[in-house]
């Protein structure tokens, strides 16, 4: 019987099979009872000699049981219980990545202008990068070195400007609208480039504007996106589709004009190129020139994001460490 019993429990692997193991030796009608009863017959000596025995058995049996019983509950019990001391698991929540972190308070601001947000496509024609915007047949820019080119007509585009065409193209003046997206140029990935970055495009175009309009709202612009101590400076400059043409600097917040490594010892960091509409972009986008006149400026929202973030390298904007990324959570 022992033997058996030992056989069998060595199967039990469940609460239920010990129980049911339990029942069918020390049980009632289990089968040392039925033991029991057989002797019941036997001489008195005999009784005590075997009943003494049937004890022993039953000894043995229950405290292998008694083992058995510790083994399996004690197996259950990491799911059986909650630990409450554990600490919980915390849920990421995710959050803006700097860069359209930075695109939405540069919108959001020319929006509170009254500037409406438009989008233009990645992959422009040749003609709206470069010919509709007056670049001149030989310009550098144009060479297959310079851009990406898909084949002989269409390109990524390298700057946001083509979309000034196409937004004159569908509105009527007078308008004020801000373009973001997406720029490529064949670029060799450094501190200060990235083949791909992102401009913010702005056109406004009305009867009369002139370049103290553009002065004044850049001026609100860098005011009240990098801050009211900071200086702006414009510089004479070259752009094909602008005339006159300048490029805007901002005094350098770490050294305040002094100059330091920040800013290349000058004291000033260039955030964008502007200037007024050229007279030929009027007219390749079907305006008379003298009826209309606009502004037009295009900035680097990553040299933006740079710049008031103290961010000493671009390519931090692309390697998507979260360490760097999860800093701009408490800005959001
Ligand atoms: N498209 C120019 C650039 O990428 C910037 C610019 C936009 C200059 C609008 C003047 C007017 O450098």
């Amino acid at each position: 019987v022992l033997e058996k019993f030992q056989n069998e429990i060595e199967q039990v692997k469940t609460l239920d099979d010990l129980n049911r193991l339990k029942g069918k030796y020390i049980g009632r009608k289990g089968q040392l009872n039925d033991l029991f009863k057989e002797i019941t017959q036997l001489s008195p000596d005999e009784k005590k000699d075997l009943g003494q025995k049937i004890n022993h058995l039953k000894g043995l049996i229950d405290s292998r049981l008694q083992e058995k019983l510790k083994e399996l509950t004690q197996k259950l019990k990491p799911s059986s219980k909650v630990d409450i001391s554990l600490p919980g698991k915390k849920s990421w929540v995710g959050s803006l990545h700097p860069i359209q972190l930075t695109c939405h308070q540069i919108l959001t601001i020319f929006h509170s202008l009254g500037f409406r947000i438009e989008s233009g496509p990645e992959i422009e024609s040749e003609y709206y990068n470069f010919e509709a915007l007056n670049f001149p047949p030989d310009h550098p820019a144009r060479d297959a070195q310079d851009s990406f080119f898909l084949d002989e007509e269409y390109l990524l585009r390298t700057h946001t400007s083509p979309a000034q065409i196409r937004i004159m193209q569908k509105l009527q003046p007078p308008f004020k609208v801000v373009v973001p997206g997406k720029c490529f140029r064949r670029d060799a990935m450094d501190a200060s480039h990235s083949p791909m970055f992102h401009q913010v495009e702005g056109l406004v175009v009305a009867e009369s504007i002139s370049m103290g309009d553009l002065k004044g709202t850049i001026e609100i612009f860098a005011r009240r996106f990098f801050g009211s101590d900071r200086q702006l400076r414009f510089r004479p400059s070259f752009f094909p589709f602008t005339e006159p043409s300048a490029e805007v600097d901002i005094s350098c917040g770490l050294c305040q004009g002094k100059g330091c490594r920040s800013c290349g010892q000058t004291g000033w960091l260039e955030i964008m190129g502007a200037g007024l509409v050229h007279p030929k972009v009027f007219e390749n986008a079907g305006y008379d020139p003298h009826q209309v006149r606009g502004f037009a400026f295009g900035m680097g929202i990553d040299r933006a994001a740079l710049l008031k973030f103290d961010i000493p390298d671009i390519r931090w904007l692309f390697e998507n460490d979260m360490s760097f990324i999860e800093q701009f959570q408490a800005i959001q």
